[in-house]
């Protein structure tokens, strides 16, 4: 999911993460290992 940064994510444990990038990946379908951020992981075959 691309969205325009910066961005502040707030996580469900609390933590906050930041992006400052003009735009911003957000992984959509928890593979990532960057999670929030999308890494690609999603391309990968199971
Ligand atoms: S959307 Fe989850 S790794 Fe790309």
């Amino acid at each position: 999911m691309l969205v325009d940064g910066p961005v502040e994510v707030q996580l469900p444990d609390g933590t906050t993460v930041v992006s400052d990038r003009f735009q911003v990946a957000l992984c959509a379908c928890r593979r990532s290992r960057n999670y929030p951020f999308c890494d690609a992981s999603h391309r990968r075959r199971r």
